[in-house]
């Protein structure tokens, strides 16, 4: 058993989607483990995620990833003091597999069990140590940004009351940045390597505009800078400028600079909602969370102007961007001392949960 360790050790799963996760966080928040097994493989050939093979591919790869979870933490199973899992937003298939595991292990042991919200545990990733340290003290009072493949959302978070000031009208920004890339025919997932071949390109400045705020509430929106990208590589391979079909090695300058433009258009639109709520009530705080919070370009341009603003950023460590259990075990850890835990005969999943 570890040694270096502090009660309660929570372990998380998290199977909302694609990746098949578990994890082990004691009481100071620090991570002893977080494994995550990924499903490309078995959705490549889709181009995007098909549900019913993601839910059987969870239940498949479960033993290994709780295996390797409870090896890295040198714990055994019966060492967890709770359990959490995600009970959603997500695909219900894949979510009822981590829920009836997660519940059977809280049943068979007698342990807590808590049904973490897939967004709560985006929130507080930011404050997670990649290195093993305890987490960092979460402030009172911060904003969360969780920009991934399911949401796009600016939260102000208050004593553990969350309140969401800005959400997408349309596509989140990872979904754009999949739907971009598959046109482009890059395999899935799309977002990272069209993160990776903007770094080619040089940014068209006249290509793609932020969307506008006309009335005094900001927004986010995605689909016409995703539309319109659409049509801008139909419009290439029109002219003749890019051949359909052509592999990403060798995909010519017109495109590169076409990804360039595109991601260069939605992160603007990132920086240009931060800097409007900024302007009207001070961001002491941000927490910048989710899949897309990897992106090169969003990471550089949030570095700057928070340098800027004056703002405090913490960004979440690359390897708790993506979905990861870790995050679940720690808004777990947060609802725990809050003295909240749930029933898990009580606790259902949803592809849609409101958030607050
Ligand atoms: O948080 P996440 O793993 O799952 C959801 O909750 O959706 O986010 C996945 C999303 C996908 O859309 C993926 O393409 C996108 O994050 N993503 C990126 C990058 N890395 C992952 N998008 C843009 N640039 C990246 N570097
Ligand atoms: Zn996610």
């Amino acid at each position: 058993m570890a040694t270096n360790f502090d009660r309660p050790l929570i372990l998380g799963i998290e199977t909302s989607c694609d990746d098949t996760a578990c994890a082990v966080i004691d009481g100071t928040g620090r991570v002893l483990s977080s494994a995550v097994s990924s499903q490309n493989v078995a959705h490549r050939p889709f181009g995007g995620v098909v549900p019913e093979i993601a839910s059987r591919e969870h239940l498949s790869n479960w033993p290994s990833v709780s295996a390797q979870a409870l090896e890295e933490a040198a714990l055994q199973m019966y060492d967890i003091d709770a359990v959490a899992t995600t009970r959603g937003p997500g695909l219900v298939g894949c979510l009822l597999v981590g829920l009836s595991i997660g519940r059977s292990i809280a049943f068979a042991l007698d342990r807590p069990f808590h049904g973490v919200h897939h967004l709560e545990g985006h929130l507080y990733s930011p404050f997670l140590s990649a290195q093993g340290e305890p987490s960092e003290d979460i402030p009172e009072q911060f904003m969360g940004l969780v920009v991934s493949g399911g949401h796009t959302s600016l939260l102000d978070v208050d004593g553990g009351k969350v309140t969401s000031l800005i959400e997408t009208r349309d596509d989140a920004m990872g979904e754009v940045f999949d739907k971009v890339g598959k046109r482009m025919g890059l395999s899935f997932p799309q977002g990272p390597k069209v993160d990776q071949l903007a770094e080619q390109g040089q940014v068209l400045k006249t290509l793609f505009k932020v969307p506008p705020i006309k009335d005094a509430e900001p927004f986010f929106s995605f689909s016409g800078l995703k539309s319109q990208s659409l049509r801008e590589i139909e419009k290439l391979e029109r002219e003749g400028a890019l051949e359909p079909g052509t592999p990403v090695d060798a995909l010519p300058p017109a495109a590169l600079n076409l990804l360039a433009s595109f991601r260069d258009a939605a992160v603007r639109q990132i920086i240009d909602r931060l800097r409007r709520v900024h302007d009207r009530r001070r961001i002491d705080t941000l927490a910048v969370s989710g899949g897309v919070a990897a992106n090169r370009l969003l990471r550089r341009r949030l570095v700057r102007w928070a340098e800027e603003a004056g703002v405090n950023l913490r960004l979440v460590p690359l390897k708790f961007s993506g979905d990861n259990a870790a995050m679940i075990a720690f808004a777990a850890l947060m609802r725990q001392r809050r003295g909240i835990v749930d029933d898990p005969l009580d606790t259902v999943v949803a592809s849609r949960i409101p958030f607050d």
